[in-house]
């Protein structure tokens, strides 16, 4: 029985007759011979089909085959240096599984739109296998670092009453007699998970109706938001820039095939992987905007062109100390000696990607964060159960949220969060 494999495993089998599950995804062909573009979903390899070696039904099949026909294939493996993947098929035989006919994504050039509309068949291409093999390596990655850091996974609810980030972007659904949101965050739910097991980790989708068309924002986008119990902010900016340089390394060390489908210069990627980060507060970077020729004022919230400034000013990604209480969450704790911050960071990715990471300390007084619920003008009655954290044995502890389809985006560097998750969700798009 022939062997049947997968094509990243073609490097194992040179010279070897094996088997291969494929789709076609481009092909030529003159009088004698028929050069196959084949894919797997392993990776991209060609199949040579040589006339005066098959027979004469499989070399009229490989020559009239179209676009995204389906086929088991078994032929030889050899090297073939021409190529980024390194190997190819010599075909002996073709058995077509699935015809394929009018395939509308074809090798010339598309509309956004027009991709966007036909995401379902877009996964297929090059490009888009090579994103979604190094999110899987991320989502890999995540689990390994922080099991290895003594984390549990936690899974918060998706349908809450209460709102983490503040009322404007809720999704709100029925929930039989009630109002039910969508989650923002998972972070007071991780809060309590802090309490229970001492570090944990959400990794799961959130909601936010942005009605921002900005190329950072969807509206379900992926969080993942480690809590962590006796735990001050400097060391959780620790635990942050070493997840995002594991993250990175990861990449390098088992993707260099997809990196270089994308055309993602690993030696910049390498930066990413020494620490410390640099840090700057706020304050300095408002004072930094405005040398830089922005008219942004003390107490502004930084939006995407300031952040793209910021992190253009730093070959490494650089954390933003201590923002106004005026631009954050309730839930944070005020900085000592300093009326008008909190203490927490955002982390910027360099080549102007932006805010990735938002975390800070966390209020621990009972009254305090009351008070400052209230100050909000949320409703007390759905942050009970939070406040009771506050109540038996409370403890400093910190945490963050990475928005995974950020860090994506940033790693393939992307132009756009769309191309970042499968089937990206925005203001004007819930299909397919
Ligand atoms: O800064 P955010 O709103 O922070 C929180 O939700 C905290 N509860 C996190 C925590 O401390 N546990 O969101 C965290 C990150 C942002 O830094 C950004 O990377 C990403 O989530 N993000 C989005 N990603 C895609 N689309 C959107 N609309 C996003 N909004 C935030
Ligand atoms: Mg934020």
């Amino acid at each position: 029985m022939t062997q049947e494999i997968r094509i990243k495993d073609a490097k194992d089998h040179v010279n070897e007759e094996v088997r291969i599950g494929a789709w076609l995804t481009d092909k030529r062909s003159s009088g004698k011979i028929a050069f196959l573009q084949l894919r797997d979903g392993s990776a991209f390899f060609q199949g040579v089909v040589l006339k005066n070696k098959v027979s004469e039904e499989v070399f009229q099949t490989a020559k009239e085959m179209r676009q995204e026909t389906s086929m088991w294939l078994t032929g030889e493996i050899h090297e073939d240096s021409r190529s980024h993947f390194g190997y190819e098929i010599e075909v002996h035989d073709i058995e077509v599984v699935g015809e394929s006919e009018d395939y509308p994504i074809t090798p010339k050039e598309h509309g956004i739109e027009f991709l966007l509309d036909h995401r379902h068949l877009w996964l297929r291409s090059k490009r888009q296998f090579a994103i979604q093999q190094i999110r899987n390596e991320m989502v890999r990655a995540t689990y390994e670092f922080f099991n290895k850091e003594g984390f549990i996974k936690m899974d918060p609810p998706i349908l809450t009453g209460s709102a983490p980030e503040g009322t404007t972007e809720l999704f709100e659904t029925d929930y039989f007699d009630q109002k039910a949101y969508l989650s923002q965050s998972g972070q007071l739910y991780a809060e309590a998970g802090a309490m229970a097991y001492g570090k944990v980790f959400t990794f799961g989708p959130v909601f936010r109706a942005e009605k921002s068309k900005t190329r950072r924002h969807l509206t379900e986008f992926w969080m993942i938001e480690p809590e962590m119990a006796f735990t001050h902010q400097a060391e959780s900016l620790k635990v942050q820039e070493n997840y995002i340089a594991f993250l990175v390394q990861s990449v390098l060390d088992n993707c260099a095939y997809e990196l270089k489908l994308i055309d993602r210069d690993p030696e910049i990627l390498k930066r990413y992987t020494k620490t410390p980060y640099p840090q700057i507060r706020y304050d300095k970077a408002i004072e930094m905007l405005q040398e830089g020729g922005f008219d942004t004022k003390w107490g502004d919230d930084l939006g995407s062109p300031e952040e793209t400034y910021l992190s253009e000013q730093f070959e490494q990604p650089v954390f933003v100390l201590n923002y106004p209480k005026a631009i954050k969450p309730f839930y944070m704790l005020p900085e000592e000696g300093r009326d008008d911050t909190y203490v927490c960071a955002d982390l910027l990715a360099p080549e102007g990607y932006g805010e990735i990471i938002g975390g800070s300390e966390r209020e621990t007084d009972y009254d305090k964060l009351k008070a400052a619920i209230e100050a909000k003008g949320l409703d007390l009655s759905e942050y009970e159960w939070y406040l009771d954290l506050r109540k038996y044995g409370s403890v400093p502890h910190s945490g963050f949220g990475l928005g995974f389809e950020r860090a994506i985006t940033w790693i393939c560097h992307l132009d756009h969060l769309r191309e970042s998750i499968p089937f990206p969700r925005m203001i004007n798009r819930l299909k397919p």
